[in-house]
């Protein structure tokens, strides 16, 4: 009997199944841009670009710290599966385009945080209506987080020198289109 009450509660103080979801992959999107920024930072290694190097640390701090609230509160949600899959996908979003030099590079972050801003606010509109008291504390954290992101966006803009080719172009394309299969399977798996 005793055991079934605290299932009960613990079922009731559950967070919403949607809710999680988000959560997983928001969590496993702070991971992998991670990632994208030691993908940056490796390759950048051979080239020795140093304001790209100052841009991408600190650009990784953030995400860090992105990353450390959602594991913070991981055991609310449980954390995708496939973190080692978005590990290498964001590696190689990253050290791909750093093999160009930094505007390939800017351009990427551009283009990822674009997504992520759409993302966030997406997020954000679903996160509103919760009363959940985690929820309600969380939510101020991903607006924070959500200006960050709006802020790298514009930032990553602004430090290019020149206007993206068609080649840049495509590849902006295929990162808004993963990651929004990313998010999809994140949120599942
Ligand atoms: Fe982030
Ligand atoms: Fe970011």
């Amino acid at each position: 009997m005793k055991t079934k009450a605290v299932e009960t509660v613990t079922q009731n103080h559950r967070l919403p199944r949607d809710i999680r979801a988000q959560l997983r992959a928001s969590h496993a999107g702070e991971f992998g841009a991670v990632w994208i920024y030691r993908g940056i930072l490796l390759v950048n290694t051979l080239r020795g670009d140093k304001a790209l190097a100052s841009f991408a640390k600190e650009h990784m701090a953030a995400e860090k710290e992105h990353l450390a609230a959602y594991e913070e509160i991981i055991h609310e949600y449980r954390g995708s599966f496939l973190l080692l899959v978005w590990a290498v996908a964001g590696f190689l979003t990253g050290a791909f385009p750093a093999l160009f030099g930094r505007n390939w590079v800017y351009y990427t972050i551009f283009c990822v945080e674009s997504f992520v801003d759409k993302h966030y606010r997406e997020q954000l509109q679903m996160f509103d209506v919760q009363n959940a008291p985690l929820i309600v504390s969380f939510r101020a954290s991903m607006r924070s987080f959500h200006a960050d992101e709006v802020h790298h966006r514009d930032e990553a803009l602004n430090a290019m020198s020149r206007r993206p080719t068609a080649l840049m172009r495509l590849w902006g394309k295929l990162i808004g289109m993963g990651s929004s299969v990313a998010v999809k399977i994140a949120q599942v798996i």
